[in-house]
Order: C-alpha cells, then structure tokens, then sequence
C-alpha cells in the first residue's frame, strides 16, 4: 500500500498525480530534514516512554541511513507515495515492521511538514546571510576603491549633481544592511519548533515539545496547536518578504549596471568572461548575466503577493492548499543563492571608467556648485539660483572643473565604517 491512509479503495490516476502534485520532486529536498524531525519525534517517543530505548535506538539507526542516502542523491520517492514523510515511513516499517509503524504516535504529516520546511528554511537563510555577507564586503571594498572616482549623479535620468562611484557602490552595501534586517526577522519567525501540533490540535499523549526543541536546536516553539499549524505559509511569506527585499536590490543593482554599461554612458567594462556575443553582431559584448539577475529578481519580487493570494482565504486547520506554497517557495531559496553567487562574480569583474565628468556633456552638474561659490561669496542663496538661472539662459553659465575637488567634501564622505558597524550589529544577532 503506497498511501499511508489507504484503507484498500481504488485511487483514479489523474487525481492521484494532480494531488502528488511537485512533491515527488521537492520534498526530495526536504526529506534530509523531515529525518531530523522524525529522530527527535522519536527521540522524545521514548523519553516520555512511548517507545522503548532499543525500538527508539532501531528508529534512529535506519533514520541515519536514510539520512546518509539523501547525502548521496539517493533517496527516491517511489511512483506512487505522495510525499517524503510517507516514503520515510514506509521505509521504516519495510525495515523494522512494528516499530517502524509506532513512529507515528503524535504527531500528524501536518507537523512534520512544517518541521521539515522549518529546518530547512533555516538552512537556507543561513545560506544566502553568507552570501549577503560576501556581496556587503566587495560593495564596500569597491566603494573605498573608487572613492575618488566621480560620476555623473541623476534625478528624472537627467544629470543632476556630480557623485561618485564609491558613493554608488556605498549606497547597494548599505542597502544590504536593512535587507539583512528582513532577513534576521525572517529567520527569528521560522526558528521556532511546530512539532507536536500534530494535526493542529495537539495530542492527547504527553509529548515532551521542549526536548524536540532542543534536540533540533529550534530557539523556540510554537505554543499554540492551532497557531503552530498555522505558521505554514506565515513563515514562507516572512521569508518572502525577506527575499524579496533582498531581489529589489540585486534587481535595481543590475539594472544600473546594464544602463551604465551601455555604450551611451560608458561608465563600466565587464570582465570578458562574464558577457555573451551575438550571432549576427561580431561587436558584442552583452551584459546577459546582469539581464537575468535583473529579471529573475524582478520575478522573486512577486514571491510575497503569491504566497499571500494562496493563503488569503484559508481558514484555520491545513489545507491541501498549503502543498502548493511549496512550488514556488522552495525553488525560490535557490535562486536568490544563485543571483547572489553571480553577482559577486561579475561585480568583481567591473571595470570603472576613469574621468568620465570631463566631457563638457557633464557641465550642468555644476551648477549647483556655482550656486554654492556665490552663497560663500555673501549672496542669499535664492537669489544666488536666480544669478545662475540667468547665466544658464543667457548662454553665459561655464562649469568651473575645479568646483568639483571642493565638493569631494561632501561625496568622499563615505561612512564606510558606519555602515560596516550597522551590518556587523545585525550580524551578530544571527550567528
Ligand atoms: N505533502 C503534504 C503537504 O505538503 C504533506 C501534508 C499532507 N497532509 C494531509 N493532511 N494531507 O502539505
């Protein structure tokens, strides 16, 4: 019998592989983790004395090899068994009969999925602070580098005021840091134990809730029954949110690149290795890598509102709805590793133009800074704009270069260390 509810009535086919749905595929990725969940549930099955020590002993030995059999590819869910929690059962009681099927004394599928997707969320999260962590200290690195290195500075895509590159690559670290914020709230909501809501509604059995969280090092429970089962889809969206936040920067970040890049601007050279030709145009060297990182994180950017309109009208209780969540929340972890991990390539890789502001193209950035000389002459500052307002209709206005090593001043100021403290601060909460 493939089902662990099938009391022997027939399943019609195309039902049976609409309801399986992607879980065949991605519960492969949970599996390892629904292993940790199912070690403490036994675990704790004999410390409150619902399994002897040898049967708890004889679970966790065949739990580490199935353990050690998702480490190498291995584990399979067979054509047929709906998700990994029945094919880690089945596998138990192919393995140790009668034991293998008093595993599941109080607990449901509906908690150890969320157990499941807990720890590995919290893997994950951990995962991509790692990554953040590398991409903050290269945009700050890039940042000191080119902290001399003036750009043009826009408003409407029009030129504005100068700026500087080390201040463009200063503003993405320090964008890291309130993404990181999302993120450690993110990871304070999924650390938090389910396991023994069982269905929902708990367990008539005296299950040891604190000894599972301890044993899977969650930093907490869920107290609540109802509200443990619950948090599914309140933790993915959380997370979502987080990640989103996190894909508006990187998406933002390429889009600047591809524009910069352009031949029109000319401000960066990417490194060969990281740009694609065209099959008709010998000339190119296009910017693909940034264009994908741009879309795939445009598209992460939706993750929340999807995980929102599933979950919008469920009442309490699981629903088979909640399966669904999975389709997009799980593939999505791995993009953004993805997008992060080439990010960090290419940015390594990023040439920045020398003296681009020379070009007389770039005089009306001054302006502001001939406002400035006439207020440091005494002149109001309304009336200052007024004069060269004047200049500039008259013909007579003329960018003075020289302006632009006083307002270094202002745009050297970088506050490296500031935003190095506010990333580390937030850090340190995480790890
Ligand atoms: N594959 C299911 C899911 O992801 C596991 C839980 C099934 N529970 C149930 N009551 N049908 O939601």
């Amino acid at each position: 019998m493939k089902k662990l509810w099938n009391k022997g009535e027939s399943i019609d086919a195309l039902f049976e592989r609409f309801t399986i749905g992607k879980d065949p595929e991605l519960d492969v990725i949970l599996a390892p983790y629904d292993v940790i969940g199912s070690k403490a549930h036994a675990q704790m099955l004999a410390k409150v004395g619902l399994l002897s020590a040898s049967e708890s002993a004889q679970l966790c030995e065949q739990l580490d090899l199935i353990y050690a059999s998702c480490q190498k590819g291995e584990f399979l869910i067979e054509p047929g068994v709906e998700d990994c929690h029945s094919q880690i059962e089945m596998l138990l009681i192919e393995q140790l009969g009668d034991v293998g099927k008093k595993i599941h004394s109080g607990r449901s599928r509906n908690d150890q999925v969320i157990t499941a997707l807990k720890l590995f969320t919290k893997d994950q999260l951990l995962e991509v602070v790692d990554k953040v962590q590398v991409l903050f200290e290269l945009w700050l690195d890039k940042s000191e580098l080119n902290s001399k290195k003036l750009m043009p500075g826009y408003t409407h895509m029009q030129v504005a005021m100068p700026s500087s590159f080390g201040l463009w690559f200063g503003a993405y670290a320090e964008a890291l840091v309130d993404d990181l914020s999302m993120l450690r709230a993110a990871l304070d909501i999924t650390d938090q134990n389910p396991l023994g809501s069982a269905a929902g509604y708990g367990s008539s059995f005296e299950l040891d809730r604190g000894y599972t969280t301890e044993l899977m090092d969650f930093s907490s429970l869920n107290v609540n029954s109802i509200y443990a089962q619950m948090s599914r889809g309140k933790m993915e969206k959380a997370v979502a949110y987080a990640v989103a936040s996190l894909a508006g920067t990187l998406s933002k970040y390429s889009m600047d690149v591809c524009t910069y890049n352009g031949q029109d601007y000319g401000f960066f050279t990417l490194d060969k290795q990281y740009t694609t030709g065209s099959s008709i145009m010998p000339h190119k060297l296009n910017p693909d890598g940034f264009e994908l990182v741009r879309a795939k994180c445009n598209k992460l950017q939706s993750l929340p509102v999807e995980m929102t309109l599933i979950l919008n009208n469920l009442t309490t209780g699981y629903h088979r709805d909640l399966q669904v969540l999975k389709e997009s929340f799980i593939p999505a972890m791995q993009t953004i590793q993805d997008c992060l991990e080439v990010t960090i390539a290419m940015t390594k890789g990023l040439e920045v133009t020398d003296d681009l502001l020379e070009d007389s193209k770039y005089d009306l950035l001054f302006t502001v800074e001939r406002v400035n000389e006439l207020v440091m002459q005494g002149k109001p500052f309304r009336d200052a704009y007024q004069i060269v307002g004047k200049e500039l209709l008259e013909g007579i206005y003329e960018a003075s270069r020289d302006i632009k090593h006083s307002h270094l001043g202002s745009i050297g100021n970088l506050g490296t260390e500031q935003i190095r403290q506010s990333f580390e601060k937030v850090l340190s909460t995480m790890k």
